[in-house]
């Protein structure tokens, strides 16, 4: 929907509304600010404001989840899905010698992303613009599949619509690195303490139904739908238990 369209319906009056363009309503409406407002873009992409975000932990769970993709990495495609700030890209770029595929639903992410990447490494990276939820990759189409904080900014839905698509292009014998906020931090400080709360629930208005969220129980759940077998191999905390960085395999098919 073009944004002259948007100006004309009564639901949309906001000034999240002069950002719609084709992307889903929740990231419109909740993150214009963050990922699509190009000063918001700029002022983000900063190494010391992203690692802020995080509470000084962005290098510790950046370096783990890249060892966790490349560690023994599954011969055959690597995923991204979804741009990330801060040098996560570029890293796993570095380590690779193959391309990258990297989706997102925000062009402006995408152009973000190329920017930060050094010639030679630009054309290994292999961007589309599509919306996680439904993927116009092939069934089986990767060996290894990066998430790197998004389940927690999607709504419900959108999220299982995502993790489901995720498993579907993630080929038997794959491996499928997730980082994320922890699970519900109850005893955590930044938990405990209401104003951190309410600021982190007003931020990130879909973190507390991921909080609730079982992670492995729903991607198992969604693998077994497909005829798939999934396990955890691997589990890393970080900053009391707030963060994780989770690694699971597609188990191989018998055929
Ligand atoms: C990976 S998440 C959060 C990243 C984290 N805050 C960081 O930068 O470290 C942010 C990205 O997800 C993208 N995004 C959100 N919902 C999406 C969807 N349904 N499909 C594709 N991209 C999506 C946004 O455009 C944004 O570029």
């Amino acid at each position: 929907m073009s944004s002259q369209q948007c100006k004309n319906s009564e639901s949309c009056s906001g000034v999240w509304c002069r950002f719609r363009d084709g992307q889903p309503e929740y990231l419109v409406r909740h993150y214009w600010w963050a990922y699509l407002w190009r000063w918001g873009v700029w002022f983000f992409d900063h190494q010391p404001i992203i690692n802020a975000i995080l509470f000084g932990q962005y290098k510790t769970l950046s370096h783990r989840a890249l060892r966790d993709c490349m560690k023994e990495r599954p011969e055959g495609r690597m995923l991204q899905l979804t741009c990330a700030y801060g040098s996560m890209t570029p890293s796993l770029l570095k380590e690779m010698d193959d391309e990258l595929y990297l989706m997102d639903v925000a062009d402006i992410q995408l152009k973000a992303t190329r920017k930060k990447l050094a010639a030679m490494d630009k054309e290994r990276l292999l961007c589309a613009r599509m919306n996680a939820e439904y993927l116009a990759y092939a069934d089986d189409a990767f060996a290894t599949v990066l998430i790197f904080f998004l389940l927690h900014e999607l709504p419900p839905e959108a999220r299982e619509r995502s993790i489901s698509e995720a498993i579907r292009v993630l080929q038997p014998g794959g491996r499928l690195v997730v980082t994320e906020y922890g699970a519900c931090p109850k005893k955590h400080l930044l938990w405990r303490f209401p104003v951190t709360r309410w600021v982190l629930q007003r931020l990130e208005p879909f973190l507390e139904s991921f909080w609730q969220v079982d992670l492995f129980a729903m991607l198992d759940r969604h693998a077994r739908t497909q005829g798939k077998v999934i396990r955890q191999v691997d589990e890393f905390h970080c900053f009391a238990g707030f963060y994780r960085v989770c690694v699971f395999e597609l188990e191989q098919s018998l055929e």
